[in-house]
């Protein structure tokens, strides 16, 4: 019987490792258009949302499905305040993990002590809001305590991204940068089925709890074919270090079969619309790192397209991150967990809802090993 006949999808016919192509949810939350480069959240062009809406504005359309107000985004904003705390044990647990490990294991480890002692019932809202104030603060305690700090309490008068600044610093940080990371955090919000969103709804679709479904979340987005580039991205700029090292650097590691981090989706075949807001706003943030980014950037996409072609390799949302992310005085490796402490509000509001039409995931292997062995006990082999 072939897989055709008996009702199954064979990766081998179909072409599909990966997944590619194959529809695994219905959602309201974003949609991405691969071949013209658009993302919607909740209907809105994210061009229209990158620059002129806050972190909390963007985390209530996803939760609510609207905008808010400017009282229900107060009120948002209360809630979220009271919430940002860091318990004692997640402190406890924090302190007990060597300072020599990643943030982004610190971070898995945070979440997943935090949900033991903190969740329990259906993912609702509450929870959302909860576990993603917590994000920053998780973070910004790991951070201080590996170099020698006392974690710092949340700055009552900060939102979201100005206070995980100012919990990693303990200074009130400037005006740009909060600008920028505030953007940074609305553009990698949401973005469709991507494979630490499908984890976290398949860990929610087993009526597992909203932590859990957020510490595998995290997990996946940890890969560098994921979330993990950005600082794999400003490793590459580092060891270039200027413009006239760009292309002979870029030529040696397409030769040694490297991929060059930044570039690249599975969904866009054009420009990654992230790519084209992060581009600005690294140009508005570190002039003098944007213009080696820049011409590195040009000659990697011309590389590309001389020895890939037809692959339609373009610059991703991880590229401009790097530069982004370390003009606000973030060291690389709180890049991916940064990301995640935005994605959080996307992840959560995939788990509500894949809870609120759940059907386990629960999809098929296509057997491709031997059927007749032979079996011998131990003894005999
Ligand atoms: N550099 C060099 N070549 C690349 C490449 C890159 N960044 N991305 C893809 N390719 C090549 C592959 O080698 C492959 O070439 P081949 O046909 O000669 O074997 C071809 O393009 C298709 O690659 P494939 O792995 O099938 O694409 P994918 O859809 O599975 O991969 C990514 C998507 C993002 C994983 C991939 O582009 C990548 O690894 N990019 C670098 C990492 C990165 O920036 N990740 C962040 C993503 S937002």
């Amino acid at each position: 019987m072939t897989a055709e006949t008996s009702g199954t999808t064979s990766t081998t016919e179909q072409n599909r490792g990966g997944l590619e192509g194959v529809v695994a949810a219905t959602t309201v939350l974003s949609k991405i258009e691969g071949t013209t480069g658009k993302l919607i959240y909740r209907g809105y062009n994210i061009h229209d949302l990158a620059r002129s809406t806050s972190f909390e504005e963007i985390a209530y359309l996803l939760w609510y499905g609207k905008l808010p107000t400017k009282m229900e985004l107060v009120d948002l904003k209360v809630q979220m305040l009271e919430e940002r705390t860091l318990p004692t044990e997640v402190l406890q647990v924090l302190n007990d993990l060597p300072s020599t490990i990643a943030p982004m294991d610190a971070l898995r480890t945070a979440v997943s002590a935090w949900g033991a002692m903190s969740v329990e019932g259906k993912p609702g809202i509450d929870q959302a809001i909860a576990l993603t104030v917590r994000f920053p603060v998780f973070l910004a305690a790991f951070h201080r305590l590996r170099n020698g700090l006392e974690p710092l309490e949340s700055h009552p008068e900060l939102d979201y991204a100005a206070n995980y600044l100012y919990l990693l610093s303990g200074q009130i940080p400037k005006e740009e940068h909060v600008k920028a990371l505030n953007a940074y955090l609305v553009l990698l919000a949401d973005h469709g089925m991507n494979a630490s969103t499908f984890t976290a709804r398949v860990v929610a679709s087993t009526e597992s709890d909203i932590a859990s479904a957020v510490v595998a979340a995290v997990g996946a987005l940890k890969g560098p074919l994921h979330g993990g580039a950005p600082s794999k991205v400003q490793d590459m700029l580092e060891a270039i270090g200027t413009q006239d090292r760009a292309e002979g650097w870029l030529r040696d590691a397409l030769a040694r079969g490297e991929r060059l981090m930044g570039f690249g989706h599975r969904v866009y075949k054009t420009e990654d619309p992230r790519a084209e807001e992060l581009r600005e706003l690294a140009r508005l943030a570190d002039p003098q790192a944007f213009a080696l980014a820049r011409r590195v950037e040009e000659l990697a996409l011309a590389l590309l397209q001389e020895q890939k072609p037809g692959r339609h390799l373009y610059t991703n949302v991880e590229f401009y991150s790097a530069v982004l992310l370390a003009s606000v005085g973030l060291p690389g490796d709180l890049f991916t967990p940064t990301f995640a402490a935005s994605r959080v509000a996307g992840w959560t509001a995939h788990i509500l809802e894949q809870i609120n039409n759940n059907r386990l995931i629960r999809p098929e292997a296509e057997y491709t090993g031997p059927t007749e062995m032979h079996f011998v006990p131990l003894g005999e082999r």
